[in-house]
């Protein structure tokens, strides 16, 4: 397999305070631009941690087909990885998915196969059951298995949760992130939590994911599930790499929270974002609004807004989706 010099181009991400949003004085709200990493999105840490972990143990040779599924930006960092490395990789994506991140994984060379976003999720059509049932048709197919796999908030923990610390100094008070396959929030929290027990960790997550309901010891917490537009938040069902004994709180957002903080952000701050980042600010906001000075809360930004070009920078799309009215605001 050939070197992959784009290893070298992941992570060590910028830290930007968005001094346009501080509800108070000595209240900052910092966001780590993880849009800068090679594919426009904070996943290529984690398949190159879990690939280079998946070469170390043997499971991935020359003739390995990786296979995964992901709501896109997974996606996008398996069809990179795998083109370096000279590998092949299938990718299971929801019919939601953005034709741009469509766009971007098929650029690679990858096989995309485009699964309802409406499927049960314990049903085979799930992206993410349809990506594991097709690893095991063949010994040559490895399941990289975000979802599920410990190397994911592992990979968090190791990469950007050092960084954050760092980036911050240790002068930290809240964490908040949303969370899909959890190993963002899960791994990061892990990380500042070792170091400053004290920090309080909020996942932000979108009206219509289990997770928030689940957190809140709703036992009928799957029938919380509806569909929403943002993309790569929140999730249907429980999944093993998200850990809830980490998170103090939970916040829900929606749709028009999300998307209007992402245009507020692009035309304030100078910052193109997707709808997670939206929903991470609008939250990290919030708990801002209830803190006093000094306080410093951190977020992520998932990924780029380029890759919804033609959904929230859209015009006609936020028409359609009811969503019309942020465009002049
Ligand atoms: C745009 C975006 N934001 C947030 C997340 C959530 O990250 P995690 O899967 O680590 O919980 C994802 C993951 O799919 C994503 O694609």
């Amino acid at each position: 397999m050939s070197k992959i010099e784009v290893l070298n181009l992941i992570g060590n991400t910028p830290m930007v305070h968005l001094k346009t949003l501080d509800p108070k004085p000595g209240v900052e709200i910092h966001a780590k631009l993880e849009f800068m990493n090679p594919t426009g999105s904070i996943k290529d840490r984690i398949i190159a941690y879990m690939v280079q972990k998946g070469i170390e143990a043997g499971y991935i040779k020359k003739d390995t087909t990786l296979v995964e599924g992901s709501s896109g930006n997974t996606g996008a960092s398996v069809a990179m990885i795998a083109s370096c490395m000279g590998l092949k990789s299938i990718l299971f994506v929801p019919d939601k998915c953005s034709d741009e991140k469509v766009a971007i994984i098929r650029s690679y060379g990858a096989e995309v196969v485009v699964k309802p976003a409406s499927a049960p999720s314990t049903s085979d059509e799930e992206y993410g059951n349809a990506a594991a049932k097709k690893a095991r048709e063949n010994a040559s197919f490895y399941h990289i298995n975000q979802y599920n796999s410990q190397l994911n908030p592992e990979a968090h923990y190791m990469t950007i949760g050092k960084e954050i610390w760092n980036d911050m100094d240790g002068k930290i008070d809240v964490f908040v992130a949303t969370a899909s396959t959890g190993g963002t929030i899960s791994g990061i929290a892990r990380r500042l939590k070792e170091n400053n027990p004290k920090i309080k960790i909020v996942l932000a997550d979108p009206e219509g994911s289990v997770y928030k309901p689940y957190f809140d010891g709703k036992e009928d917490y799957l029938s919380y599930k509806k569909s929403f537009k943002v993309e790569g938040a929140g999730k249907g069902a429980l999944v093993e790499a998200m850990n809830f004994g980490i998170v103090d709180e939970a916040i829900s957002f929606n749709d028009e929270n999300a998307i209007g903080m992402v245009l507020r952000l692009a035309r304030q701050e100078g910052l193109m974002v997707g709808g997670s980042s939206g929903g991470n600010v609008w939250a990290a906001l919030e708990i801002a609004k209830r803190m006093e000075g000094p306080a410093k809360i951190v977020t992520v930004m998932p990924d780029s807004g380029f890759k919804y070009l033609s959904k929230i920078f859209n015009p006609t799309w936020l028409k359609e989706v009811g969503l019309g009215h942020l465009i002049a605001e």
